[in-house]
């Protein structure tokens, strides 16, 4: 396995990072995790404008051009011969001796790897369930920052109560999940948390309201209550390595019929005519 490191392609067993490098003591940088479908970056342009912008946010210079990096990222990809996988890159603020404010003459540092995962076929048809969690996160959550303390609590606390992922919400209205966003159909139509400072604007959660509109689906981008979702017929996640995957249990009750419900089954159905076109 190959690590991209800044220039340079590095065998794993010889890569070496900084203890020093602001990444390691602040989570002072910004990710990305890419779907690898049949070879190829899925969605590219929307992961690197995203990048941009949280890069942007934090006021973090890109070492390289946009171009320079999706270069990079895509020998990376051709070198790994990867077909079905995930790409997860990173760039932090750099080198430094441990101090809050921005250091003056560091480079920023990019890293990137390819893995070859599976799709998540079995959770995709069956579902998964899950628990309610209080969001204690930052006000930023539209910014992919290396700082994932919060996420990372949750999903800990979602799998320590036999669950697959944490619904998170504010004082009782849903934000997204842990590592994924998350919708809710009641009546015939789908409801997700608008695209603002309270939740990740997931790349998946835009290619999904995009076919639910050439579905001829209607959508609300509005916060709906965690009753809300206990009530509602149908719930879902969407992420770069979840896809489209139905919730059928919160907390315990079933989520409709506790079966995947028909609009998620036609939105999967959209999807994975849209990952092989
Ligand atoms: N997580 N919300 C959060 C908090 C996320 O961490 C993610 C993705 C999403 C979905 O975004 P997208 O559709 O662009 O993947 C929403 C990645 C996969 C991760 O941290 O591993």
């Amino acid at each position: 396995m190959m690590i991209l490191y800044q220039n340079q392609f590095v065998p794993k067993d010889k890569m070496h990072i900084s203890f020093e490098d602001r990444g390691y003591y602040f989570g002072d940088g910004v990710y990305e995790v890419f779907r690898i479908y049949r070879g190829k970056l899925f969605e590219k342009q929307a992961h690197m404008r995203r990048l941009v912008r949280s890069a942007g946010e934090i006021r973090l210079r890109l070492p390289y051009s946009t171009e320079e990096i999706e270069e990079k990222l895509e020998s990376l990809v051709i070198q790994e011969q990867i077909e079905e996988g995930t790409l997860y890159m990173q760039i932090t603020r750099g080198i430094a001796p441990r101090a809050h404010v921005f250091p003056k003459n560091a480079e920023p540092v990019l890293m990137a790897y390819c893995n070859e995962v599976k799709r998540p076929l079995g959770s995709i048809k069956e579902g998964i369930t899950a628990v309610s969690v209080e969001d204690i996160r930052w006000h930023r959550c539209d910014i992919k920052s290396l700082n994932l303390l919060g996420n990372v609590l949750a999903k800990q606390e979602a799998v320590e109560r036999g669950a697959g992922e944490a619904i998170l919400h504010r004082s009782g209205r849903v934000t997204e999940c842990s590592a994924s966003n998350v919708m809710m159909v009641k009546d015939g139509v789908i409801y997700t948390h608008p695209a603002d400072n309270c939740i990740l604007h997931g790349v998946t959660r835009a290619v999904v309201l995009k076919l639910a509109r050439q579905e001829g689906l209607e959508i609300r981008e509005e916060a709906r209550s965690l009753e809300d979702f206990l009530q509602a017929d149908e719930a879902f996640i969407t992420g770069t390595t979840v896809e489209i995957t139905p919730i059928i249990r919160i907390d315990g009750q079933a989520v409709g019929t506790g079966r995947p419900g028909p609009l998620t089954v036609q939105l999967q159905s959209a999807f994975e005519k849209a990952i092989i076109s």
